[in-house]
């Protein structure tokens, strides 16, 4: 039992007593003799005896009782402020422990069957960020014509399934203000695997307080802004090196269906089906591996600038840049980088218009590393809606810059 407790507990025994101790002065026999004198004839104390001993106790005890309330009053004005701080601190961990809960997958410690959305399913189990299958409907105006729709011979009326990169969330709260968060949370971001998940929405089931247990959560689970800087550096260094390793794979692809093929050719019990089956696999792994050459050969070309663009902005600014792959030739060719998807498009000057001259380049450095509050103005003529994320704490400031030169030479 906590000390707050125990004290109501004693209160309450106190209040017991003393109604216990009323009805029994009021029904005592002792305390009212039976006599057939009127009430102001019965016998009481003397002069002497009520202004003895008797006074004396009666005002110690009023003493007695005053000096505690004396000393509790005081004592629960110091340390009430405190038991608020530590009711809202438990209150913030049980949202912390409902919005886990929420977030889990069968992976996770907290997963409850009936209760968790398996956000971890996409974003990871620790939220450092994952993959989501998406279907890709065609968007071609051939594929409106109802018999190439689904028609294996016309492939590009065919959906297409990509792998979508759901972005970690052990950073989001560096990226974004909570409020923002919410929006995202309640709201999803339609055309992406990302559902909606606040009854406000339509689509979602969550009310406002899971909502903000499931902000509560990512906030605890935030890493610092020094680890998210180096974390953003390391990925450069890997997304040069996963295009070169990805390049040297596709090659000992090629490699290992041209051996196969070989072999089939010199064995007498090949049949002409099995050999053009092989001849087939030969065609389709150069084809991936020339496409995976283009790439590495793009991102050898690509400065500082650019893939940190890439890795950065692109999922909002490039359509196509979430799910890009190299490998998946049933893909639509890529659009030009910074072209504009959920954010506008950043090519043909467009930047230079809205951050004009050299004091355009400060105003967007400051607009990227800082952003702007939902309805602000930014450059000439922008308005915030508050979704474009701040990169302060994500990025250094030379790597800033180097993005801001990059976009203003789209
Ligand atoms: C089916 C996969 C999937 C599930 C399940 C899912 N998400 Fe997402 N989420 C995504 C993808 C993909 C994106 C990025 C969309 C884009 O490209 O703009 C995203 C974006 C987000 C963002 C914005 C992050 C940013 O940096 O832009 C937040 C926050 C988020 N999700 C939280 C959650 C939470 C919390 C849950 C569980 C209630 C959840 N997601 C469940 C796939 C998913
Ligand atoms: C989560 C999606 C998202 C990401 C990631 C993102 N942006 Fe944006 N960006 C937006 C949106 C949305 C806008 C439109 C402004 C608004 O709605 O507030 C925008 C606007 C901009 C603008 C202003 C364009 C104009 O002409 O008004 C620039 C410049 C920009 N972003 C650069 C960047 C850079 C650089 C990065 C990466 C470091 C980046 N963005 C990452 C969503 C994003």
């Amino acid at each position: 039992m906590s000390f707050r407790n125990a004290l109501i507990t004693l209160t309450l025994v106190v209040f017991g007593l003393m109604a216990v101790y009323l009805v029994w002065r009021l029904v005592s026999v002792r305390r009212n003799p039976t006599t057939n004198d009127p009430e102001n004839l019965t016998p009481f104390l003397d002069d002497d005896g009520l202004e003895g001993p008797r006074l004396e106790r009666a005002l110690g005890w009023s003493l007695i009782f005053v000096m505690i309330v004396a000393l509790a009053l005081p004592l629960y004005f110091l340390f009430e402020p405190s038991r608020q701080d530590d009711l809202a601190e438990h209150f913030d961990e049980q949202a912390v422990e409902r919005g886990a809960i929420l977030y889990a997958n069968s992976e996770s410690k907290e997963y409850d069957a009936a209760k968790s959305l398996l956000c971890a399913n996409c974003h990871g189990v620790d939220g450092q960020g994952g993959q989501a299958p998406f279907v890709l409907q065609p968007e071609l105006d051939i594929c409106d014509v109802l018999e190439n729709q689904g028609n294996p011979d016309v492939p590009e009326c065919l959906p297409v399934q990509v792998v979508w990169t759901a972005p970690a969330l052990d950073t989001v709260l560096l990226r974004f203000p909570e409020e923002e968060v919410f929006q995202i949370l309640t709201w999803g971001r339609p055309g992406t695997p990302m559902p909606a998940w606040g009854v406000e929405s339509g689509k979602g089931v969550l009310n406002t307080q899971s909502i903000d247990d499931l902000v509560a959560y990512l906030d605890s689970i935030q890493i610092s802004k020094d680890d998210a800087q180096k974390r953003s550096t390391k990925e450069v260094i890997a997304f040069r090196l996963s295009a070169k390793e990805n390049l040297e794979q596709q090659e000992i692809g090629v490699t290992t269906a041209k051996a196969n093929l070989a072999k089939l050719r010199t064995d007498p019990k090949s049949t002409p089906a099995a050999i053009g089956e092989a001849e087939a696999e030969v065609a389709s792994q150069e084809a991936i591996a020339a496409s995976a050459k283009e790439w590495a050969d793009q991102v050898a070309d690509m400065g500082e600038g650019e893939v940190l663009f890439r890795l950065n902005c692109a999922r909002c600014h490039t359509k196509g840049a979430s799910y890009f792959d190299p490998n998946n030739l049933a893909l639509p060719p890529p659009s030009p980088s910074g072209s504009g998807a959920f954010g506008p498009n950043l090519t043909g000057g467009s930047t230079l218009v809205q951050f004009p001259g050299g004091a355009g380049v400060q105003e967007q450095f400051d607009w990227v590393a800082r952003g702007a509050p939902a309805n602000e103005g930014y450059g000439i003529r922008g308005i915030s809606s508050g979704r474009m994320p701040y990169f302060v704490n994500m990025l250094s400031e030379k790597q800033i810059k180097a993005i801001v030169a990059y976009e203003r030479g789209l």
